[in-house]
């Protein structure tokens, strides 16, 4: 893990430093959070949901205008019964507790993954909180919820397949159009708490070009200066998309690099 610096969210001439446009979130640790304090792993699930609210506003604040948060993955399921259930009862809890207010500041709710397995309860009230703030255009928060995105690309390939799509008429944008994530712009930065560096099927096309940051810090307790660390930290990112940086290459250490 690499150690960031202070943040800061103006440079020296106080101008706003780049502010990525979609930031994704792997919210992992609530389970090694609870444990640190002998707690029940559900209780660290209830009190990751109780950071929720915090995190969508302090990004809002700071212009992010889509944030997406992986709450429950197609591998979840194998988890005990108990847990499981547990975090079926959350989100149906965080829809209840946090919707209106969402709604009242303007942020759109949607989905991306499966929602036919959940129970149809369940279903019902993510359906109902879509519903309710499609039009809402301040912010948008992707809730991905029994979400793969392996499971995602199969499901894109095989509808490809069911609309008779030629194979030449396949491009990169028409296969995005094909995704959970259709119209969303790809996530620039993707965050993952609680020490593990890696992406556990979250996101696999979509974040080919994201800036990962990884913090050691548990889900429950990051913050609204772990957010801004995280931002301080893509601001200081150099992203060449595969070609070199503004100033042409002529930085040395950038002329060393391999243009990934
Ligand atoms: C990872 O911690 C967290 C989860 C699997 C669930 C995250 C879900 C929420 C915060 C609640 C639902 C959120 C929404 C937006 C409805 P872990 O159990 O893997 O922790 P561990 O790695 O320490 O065991």
């Amino acid at each position: 893990m690499i150690a960031e610096p202070a943040p800061t969210l103006t440079d020296l001439n106080g101008h706003r430093p780049r502010v990525p446009r979609h930031v994704a979130i792997i919210m992992d640790g609530n389970g090694r959070w609870a444990e640190q304090r002998g707690l029940s792993r559900n209780a660290g699930h209830r009190a990751g949901t109780e950071n929720i609210r915090n995190i969508i506003r302090t990004f809002g604040e700071r212009g992010v205008e889509v944030l997406t948060l992986y709450a429950f993955s197609t591998e979840n399921w194998t988890r005990p019964r108990r847990e499981v259930n547990a975090l079926m009862r959350l989100i149906g809890r965080v829809i209840n507790r946090e919707v209106k207010e969402l709604h009242r500041n303007g942020v759109r709710l949607v989905h991306i993954g499966d929602l036919q397995p959940l129970e149809p309860e369940i279903r019902k009230k993510v359906e109902q909180a879509i519903a309710l703030t499609k039009d809402n255009d301040r912010m948008t928060v992707a809730v991905a919820f029994n979400y793969g995105s392996r499971a995602e690309i199969i499901g894109a390939v095989k509808r490809l397949m069911a609309d008779g799509v030629p194979p030449e008429r396949v491009d990169e944008q028409l296969f995005s159009s094909y995704l959970y994530t259709a119209g969303l712009p790809d996530p620039d930065l993707v965050i993952r708490t609680a020490g593990e560096v890696r992406l556990s099927n979250f996101l696999l096309w979509q974040s080919s070009y994201a800036e990962l940051y990884a913090t050691s810090t548990f889900w429950p307790d990051f913050d609204t200066a772990e957010v801004d660390r995280a931002l301080a930290a893509y601001a200081r990112r150099d992203r060449r998309f595969g070609g070199v940086s503004d100033d042409g290459g002529q930085d040395a250490g950038h002329a060393a690099g391999n243009g990934r």
